[in-house]
Order: structure tokens, then sequence, then C-alpha cells
């Protein structure tokens, strides 16, 4: 079997364990359905397990390789999601994910906040311009990585109150399986979590920035580096703490193998 398929299946099956919660299956009918036409699971997928295993069966070199479609799959899902109903009562719109289907590097927030509430786009608020900031820095544009959050609604804020809440453990919990299909797809070489809450949705894991930060964990076997997310920076101007920051990032770029600059290596956010 060809590697990229290979690589297919496994990312599937790893996706299909860590789930846990069904088994692989085909109906006569589907399968009946794909000697007709092999393109109809894939279009049909309900799933990015079933999209990945529909797009190696087809055998369709376009479909195996096309990220974007399947991210397109996931994010009308998302789109019309109502798992939360609070929160699909509250909010303007979803926000997917932005970014390089194929990138490198993806950075995982919390939730949206009003601005992206607005928007439909994740890190678009003061935030969200600090990390663009810190992306430039590293010599990235937006659309060179990918950024999602934990949560795709902003957590709803009771009437006339100003500011963002922290997503619950249930909300990170419903909304969690979204961004593990987002990460099967993208693949990405590097994970980058930032701030605690982003940690926590992702791998279950409570505990603090000083205990996380600095240092290299995994997800799924993909290199995560955990890092203070930028609204802590912007509350929080020490230039300690924004070395910090910087400091975690230019170990991304090394294990990303990036060039760095001297002129990098001294820089100060
Ligand atoms: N903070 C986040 O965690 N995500 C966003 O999209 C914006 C702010």
């Amino acid at each position: 079997m060809m590697q990229p398929a290979l690589d297919l299946v496994i990312a599937a099956l790893e996706t299909i364990r860590e789930e846990g919660d069904r088994t692989p299956r085909a109906s006569r009918t589907a399968l009946a359905r794909l000697q007709t036409d092999p393109f109809f699971a894939l279009r049909t997928a309900r799933t990015t397990q079933e999209a990945i295993e529909s797009a190696v069966a087809t055998g369709d070199p376009g479909a195996r390789n096309n990220k974007a479609d399947l991210l397109s799959a996931v994010r009308e899902r998302v789109g019309v999601c109502t798992r939360c109903a609070h929160l699909a009562c509250s909010r303007t719109q979803t926000v997917f994910g932005v970014g390089n289907p194929d990138a490198d590097l993806m950075f995982i927030g919390e939730a949206p906040g009003a601005d992206e509430d607005r928007q439909g786009e994740p890190f678009v608020g003061r935030a969200g311009q600090l990390l663009t900031r810190i992306l430039k820095a590293m010599n990235f544009a937006r659309e060179d990585v990918y950024i999602a959050n934990i949560l795709k609604c902003r957590p709803d804020m009771p009437a006339g109150s100003f500011g963002n809440r922290p997503p619950t453990p249930t909300e990170m919990q419903t909304c969690r399986p979204y961004l593990i299909e987002q990460i099967d797809i993208i693949q990405p070489s590097v994970l980058v979590a930032l701030g605690a809450v982003a940690v926590e949705g992702l791998l279950g894991t409570r505990a603090t920035m000083r205990e996380l930060r600095g240092r290299w964990h995994t997800y799924n076997s993909i290199p995560l580096m955990i890092t203070y997310h930028p609204a802590y920076l912007l509350r929080n101007q020490a230039s300690s703490e924004k070395r910090k920051v910087w400091e975690d990032m230019l170990q991304v770029m090394e294990r990303l193998e990036r060039p760095i600059s001297e002129r990098q290596r001294n820089y100060f956010l």
C-alpha cells in the first residue's frame, strides 16, 4: 500500500481508538453504493474517520490529499452544531478555524471572544493581534499556520455584561471532538497550546502554567509546546513573561528546523 494511504489508515485507526466509542463498519448498501459511485461515501461522510476511510477506499489521490475538503466537511457540521444548546442560542456564528490546511504548525486557543464571534475567525481581537505579531516575529504569516480553539462558540455571558468567561469542562468535552478532527486532518508537525484552559481542553490535564510551559509534551505523538495565552501577556506586560513566550516559540522554530537569526534569538516581544 502507498505510504500516504497507510498514514491515513493509521490516523483513522488512532482516532477510532482514541474515541473508543465505535468500531469501523460498512453496511452492504454502502459497499454496493461505493462500487457504483466511488466518491459517495466521501461526500456523505459524517465523521473525519469515515471521510479518511472513504478517501483511502476510493483510491482517489485528490480526495486523499485534500485536507481543505475534509476540513470543509467538518466546518459544515460545526456550523449547524447544537450540542451545547445554550451556546447555539447565544452565538452570532461558530468560529471554526483559520489558516493553511497543510500547516506544519497549529495553534490552539481557548474559545472565541466577542470580536471572534462577530467576525467568525479565531484570534482577531487584541489577543489575536498579539498572536499575529508573535507569528510575524517567527517569520510566519497567519496564512502559513493553522489556528483553532477548543470551543467553536463564544461562551455565553449574562445579558449586559462585558468580557469573556472561560469554557466549562462540559463545554470543552462536548466540543473537543471537532478539534481532534481538525488535528487529525491537518496532522501538523508541531502543536502549540495557548494557556492552561487550552491544555485542559486538549489533554484533560489541569496544572499551572508554571508547571506546563516551556517544555515539550505530546498529543497523539505530535510534539506539543505549551505557552502563555497572548491575553495573559496583555494583562501582564512584564518583559520577563514576554521573553518566556518568545523562548517557547524559539523551541518551536528549532523543532520545525526553521532558520533562526541572531536578531530573533535576542528578540523580546
Ligand atoms: N482567545 C482565544 O483563546 N481564542 C480566540 O479565538 C480569541 C481569543
